[in-house]
């Protein structure tokens, strides 16, 4: 019976991180997904996004410090809503953030993981279903002025050949956005990541792990997509949000 085979679908928020560019923008004394985008904070903003594309399940990855702020600003926002939290106690990246949400998700099932700045345009994973086979890792990659800012992928004969953090010398145009799909095993990956030079576990690392397994598959965006991690990005989201 097909329904048995179906598998779950858990979206994870990474809400933790302390969003060191924007330490004096708007007074901001708290944390980078409490700022206000429009008429309400960046996370509320966030799970609006999810839920008008049907993600569901939805956990958030929070630090100690903002975790109780966060939770009241997402149950004002969202009432009804079975949203689950979990913390992640120290700052070691994003592919850790990614794991402490190990806990709230099922075996089996598939992960929609989302940085919690990054904004865009139309669901990227709307038409591309064949992009993603099963055990394998789905990428998004979008041709950007400032490469050197993102997680970048190079191509060969459309091929991902290479995957690297925030290059220092130009190697390619592609940055990979903040939006992935993994399964259940990438927790079982992620366990087997070394810290990186600035010491944490780094999503472009997980996902070189995939691409030496030769399971990561890509899809290119088109429509417009903003990581709100600086002053002027928030303001670009801020119009386009309104
Ligand atoms: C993070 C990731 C980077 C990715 C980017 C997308 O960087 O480390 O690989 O391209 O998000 O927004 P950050 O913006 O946290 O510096």
């Amino acid at each position: 019976f097909k329904w048995k085979n179906m598998k779950k679908n858990f979206t994870v928020i990474a809400a933790g991180g302390l969003g060191t560019r924007l330490k004096n923008y708007k007074n901001n004394e708290y944390t980078k997904v409490l700022i206000p985008i429009g008429k309400t904070s960046m996370i509320s903003q966030q799970i609006k996004q999810l839920k008008n594309w049907g993600y569901e399940n939805i956990v958030i990855v929070t630090n100690p410090e903002f975790d109780k702020l966060i939770k009241e600003d997402v149950k004002g926002n969202f009432p009804n809503e079975n949203i689950e939290f979990v913390i992640q106690s120290e700052q070691l990246g994003i592919a850790h953030a990614l794991k402490q949400a190990k806990p709230a998700i099922d075996k089996g099932s598939q992960i929609s993981f989302i940085l919690g700045d990054n904004f865009f345009g139309v669901n990227p994973f709307a038409n591309n279903k064949s992009i993603y086979s099963d055990n394998s890792a789905a990428l998004v990659l979008k041709k950007v002025n400032n490469p050197e800012d993102f997680g970048v992928a190079v191509l060969e004969n459309s091929k991902i050949v290479d995957l690297i953090e925030k290059p220092k010398k130009f190697i390619s145009k592609y940055a990979v956005l903040g939006f992935y799909k993994y399964e259940y095993e990438c927790f079982e990956i992620i366990d087997s990541l070394k810290k990186s030079d600035r010491g944490e576990y780094e999503i472009t690392d997980l996902n070189k792990k995939y691409l030496n397994l030769s399971k990561v598959n890509y899809s290119i965006f088109d429509s417009w997509w903003i990581d709100a991690g600086t002053p002027e990005r928030i303001e670009e989201l801020s119009q386009k949000l309104i």
